[in-house]
């Protein structure tokens, strides 16, 4: 079935935070201004998941979610079908999205006051779920080699304090979109295991790659990693149901498992049932909606890509994976403030502004490229205006 990604859907009353979110985080409306902040895509999930929750609805049942295999077994044909992955079942639990499962892990795995370590700029809610536990954010600002970022293996080797408990890993990478390289990866494992630091590998975009950078599976690049590494992932950003809340956590050695369980138990162990159920429709069936999603992502990117490469003093990074672009403004001479206003107040364009993804990245944005090419010409079009 051909997928239509240009179908007008209207979604302005349907209780999304990133139209909420413009009111009271940007101080401006979704009349005014396109939302281009929030990672969830303007296109509605495959058909198989809508025909899922439809059968749920006509049937009425919403009881406690039982047997929890045939998921399970969808999370192990999905790892193994797409990314050619082999994962046993037993690897695998279900946790509500993957802030929910980095927050036990944490907690599982460190005591408050013991640092967590994060490549900057990467995804704002890690700051966040580090902070709330009580531990200490210890971040190492990735560096541009190339136009690419890269980590300092040198630098990190150099900072260490011994407090470091935990490294939380985005791959592929948000904000970015960069698809980390195995040498990278193979170095990250071996520069933990070396310090005895736990990885957590937060997969949830692997899916959204393009055809030439495939995604590298931490866990195949560096299968010596199983031992200290728990993998996070969800079908949530690859069929757009965020709202579903649910997501995967992969812990091969059975010690960090039990530790981990026993956190998880401690909240809880209650899945969502619609999740689930959207989840495993999705893994199932949704291979050739993502194929068709990834077509569609790539003509945008490249529009996108090369109109902000037409402005003189905006850099774009290359977007190898992901519909989150990076926007490097600093060449502007303006300070963070008056770059917020230039986008939201002139422009009428709402990314996420940089500084929440790290200390180096005040003047940059994040910009949501999954929507409709008509918005998404009307976004470059306001925003050449400005920044020409
Ligand atoms: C890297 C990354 N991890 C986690 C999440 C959130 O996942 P969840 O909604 O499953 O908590 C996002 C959402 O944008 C993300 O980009």
């Amino acid at each position: 079935m051909i997928v239509n990604f240009d179908k007008y859907i209207d979604n302005r009353h349907a209780k999304l935070s990133k139209f909420d979110g413009l009111r009271s985080l940007y101080g401006t409306s979704q009349d005014t201004c396109i939302s281009m902040w929030v990672a969830d895509m303007d296109f509605n999930p495959p058909q198989a998941v809508l025909t899922a929750l439809q059968k749920e609805v006509s049937h009425g049942v919403f009881g406690y979610y039982g047997s929890n295999k045939s998921f399970i077994s969808s999370i192990k044909f999905w790892m193994k079908s797409r990314h050619d992955w082999d994962i046993s079942e037993e690897w695998c639990s279900v946790v509500h999205g993957v802030n929910s499962g980095i927050g036990m892990g944490l907690r599982a795995f460190s005591e408050p006051g013991d640092e967590i370590l994060l490549f900057s700029p990467v995804y704002y809610s890690f700051f966040n779920t580090i902070k709330n536990n009580g531990r200490v954010v210890k971040e190492i600002p990735l560096k541009i080699s190339d136009g690419h970022y890269e980590i300092d293996f040198h630098k990190l080797d150099k900072s260490l304090s011994g407090k470091e408990k935990i490294i939380i890993f985005c791959s592929p990478h948000n904000p970015g979109g960069k698809v980390w390289s195995t040498e990278t990866l193979v170095s990250l494992a071996e520069f933990s295991m070396k310090n005895n630091i736990i990885i957590f590998m937060d997969e949830i975009h692997h899916d959204l790659t393009y055809p030439d950078k495939p995604h590298v599976t931490f866990l195949k690049a560096a299968p010596e990693a199983e031992e200290i590494s728990l993998i996070f992932t969800a079908a949530t950003k690859t069929f757009n149901i965020a709202g579903c809340h649910t997501g995967t956590t992969i812990i091969p050695n059975p010690k960090l498992r039990s530790i981990y369980d026993r956190e998880h138990a401690a909240f809880g162990k209650t899945p969502n049932r619609f999740g689930m159920i959207m989840t495993e429709a999705a893994y199932r069936e949704g291979a050739e909606w993502l194929d068709q999603l990834m077509h569609y992502l790539e003509n945008n990117r490249n529009i996108f890509i090369n109109s902000m490469r037409s402005l003189s003093k905006v850099k774009v990074f290359d977007l190898e994976s992901t519909y989150l672009a990076w926007v490097d403004f600093s060449k502007l001479n303006i300070t963070e403030e008056e770059l917020k206003t230039m986008l939201v107040k002139e422009a009428g364009v709402a990314p996420s502004f940089g500084s929440g993804f790290g200390k180096t990245s005040g003047k940059f944005a994040r910009f949501n490229i999954a929507c409709r090419t008509e918005i998404l010409n009307l976004a470059i079009d306001r925003l050449t205006k400005t920044f020409l």
